[in-house]
């Protein structure tokens, strides 16, 4: 299998004082594999998923997707690999620029690849269908949308350009469960189509065990658990997988 993204030996620390929220960490993302990342609240699973976004760089280690360093993604000679890995936040406010139009924001990751603006808005109209989205929603700004209809906005942002990778943190747990049901269904196809490889965070254990082939586990800055995701949720090594497994049970 191809590997999309590798971190190597990534440490990550946000105070002087307190131990590192990221210690040291390696791991690898194929083509089409959904690798989920879990922990308890705190443990890093935000900053990890930020530093392989290259949003934040590691203190000391490397983050590549597809060989390139993602602290060089966003020199303009790398504009088509950049919109081959997409971010859902947690949080939808800090992925969407309020002054453009949704129609403008979900154009830009086609502007590469998509060279008519006829067929990008076809597009567009699909991916906001597919999420159940309504028809203006082109024309509108973020403000005018709540906030779950907005974290569909920055899905369909990411998805639109069929990434390559996304990383998604908590991108469904806001949602309600029709919905999420949907967007779970458009990433699973996605998957089977294009050969998407996800980085699932998610504190759903059914969501998990439903989405992703290997899970990681973290706690105090280390990986703890690795294995396919069955392995883990029937025969969990480390005394953290335990307890989140027993926390959701
Ligand atoms: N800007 C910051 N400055 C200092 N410490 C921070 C900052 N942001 C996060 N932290 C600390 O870093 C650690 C990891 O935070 P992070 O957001 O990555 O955790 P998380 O696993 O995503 O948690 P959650 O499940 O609640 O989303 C936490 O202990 C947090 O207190
Ligand atoms: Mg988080």
């Amino acid at each position: 299998m191809t590997t999309l993204l590798t971190a190597q030996d990534i440490s990550v620390s946000l105070s002087r004082t307190a131990p590192p929220v990221l210690a040291e960490l390696t791991l690898e993302v194929a083509q089409g594999e959904t690798l989920a990342v879990l922990g308890a609240s705190g443990t890093g699973k935000t900053t990890l998923a930020r530093t392989l976004a290259g949003l934040r760089h590691p203190d000391t280690g490397r983050v590549t997707f597809r060989g390139v360093d993602v602290r060089h993604l966003g020199a303009r000679t790398h504009r088509a690999l950049r919109c081959d890995l997409q971010m859902i936040f947690q949080d939808p406010y800090s992925s969407l620029d309020p002054r453009q139009t949704i129609g403008q924001a979900l154009a830009e990751p086609l502007l590469a690849r998509i060279q008519d603006s006829a067929s990008r808005t076809l597009r567009i109209e699909s991916i906001l269908h597919a999420l159940a989205l309504p028809a203006d929603t082109q024309a509108r700004r973020p403000h005018e949308f709540s906030g779950g209809q907005r974290q569909r906005i920055a899905i369909a942002r990411a998805l639109v350009g069929e990434p390559a990778l996304v990383i998604a943190d908590e991108a469904v747990s806001a949602l309600d469960a029709s919905v999420q049901a949907r967007v779970l269904n458009i990433l699973l196809e996605q998957q089977r189509r294009t050969g998407l490889a996800l980085v699932f965070i998610s504190h759903d254990m059914a969501v998990v065990r439903h989405m992703a082939h290997r899970v990681i586990v973290l706690d105090k800055g280390h990986i703890v658990e690795d294995g396919p995701t069955e392995k883990v949720f029937t025969a969990p090594q480390a005394v953290a997988t335990r307890r989140l497994l027993q926390a959701a049970a």
